[in-house]
């Protein structure tokens, strides 16, 4: 239960004082019926109104989304593909946290707590995230090492990552790579690579900090834990 008037600031209305004044000048009402009383206390199940339209706490939403292929990581497309937000069931406007190119996999948070998504994206945060890659021909130990400790990408060093063979196959002459960074700029999994002359067949992304794509198929999703949320705000 809290107070009337911080309910009212809390949901975006008014500030707490314009608050005292719309509930002091019979403009609130709850459940029906018009209360002047300060300090009224209320809950998320009551059903309350100002100038005879009802408010609502802005729930914050959280997802992790197997992303597919051929999926747009925004909130809208201008060509019409289908995008990251279609994918999972609610009215509320959420917004993917970071991108994947539309023929990346993988795991994808969306939510609509625009404060949380400034904390992952910020670069300071180094928030890791895990690639696997398949890429042409055979990957070779010293690439591996100059991409691990740093590169010159687009004008900037790339900071310290984990780029490691996994399995190279011979017949088809490719290799499987898991490709760990703390930074997010554009396309950077394959530019890295690219400085090498090594082109990218397929990229999931399996980890974004603990989180991994455990029980989900690709296009499914599922909501954050509280635990996870928190451990999200933590981070770092
Ligand atoms: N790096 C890429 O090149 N593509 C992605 O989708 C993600 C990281």
């Amino acid at each position: 239960m809290k107070r009337l008037q911080k309910y009212i600031s809390e949901c975006g209305i008014a500030s707490r004082r314009k608050a005292e004044e719309l509930i002091i000048s019979g403009k609130v009402s709850v459940n029906g019926v018009i209360v002047t009383t300060l300090g009224t206390k209320v809950n998320e199940t009551d059903v309350v109104m100002v100038n005879n339209k009802l408010i609502k706490k802005d729930l914050k939403e959280y997802y992790l989304l197997y992303k597919p292929r051929e999926v747009i990581s925004s909130v809208k497309d201008n060509k019409n593909r289908k995008t990251v937000c279609d994918l999972i069931k609610t009215e509320t406007r959420i917004f993917p946290v970071g991108r994947l190119d539309y023929d990346t996999t993988g795991i994808i948070l969306l939510t609509n707590d625009g404060e949380l998504s400034n904390i992952l994206m910020h670069p300071s945060r180094e928030v890791t995230k895990e690639y696997y890659a398949k890429v042409k021909g055979f990957f070779k130990k010293e690439d591996a090492v100059k991409l691990s400790s740093g590169v010159i990408l687009n004008g900037k060093k790339t900071k310290k990552a984990v780029f490691k063979l996994d399995r190279y196959d011979k017949k088809n002459d490719v290799s499987y790579v898991k490709a760990v960074i703390t930074e997010g700029r554009n396309h950077q999994v394959k530019d890295m690579f690219k400085l090498f002359n090594y082109d990218v067949v397929k990229l999931k992304r399996e980890k974004y900090a603990f989180l991994d794509l455990t029980g989900l198929k690709s296009g499914e999703y599922r909501s954050l834990s509280l635990k996870e949320v928190k451990k999200l705000y933590s981070l770092k």
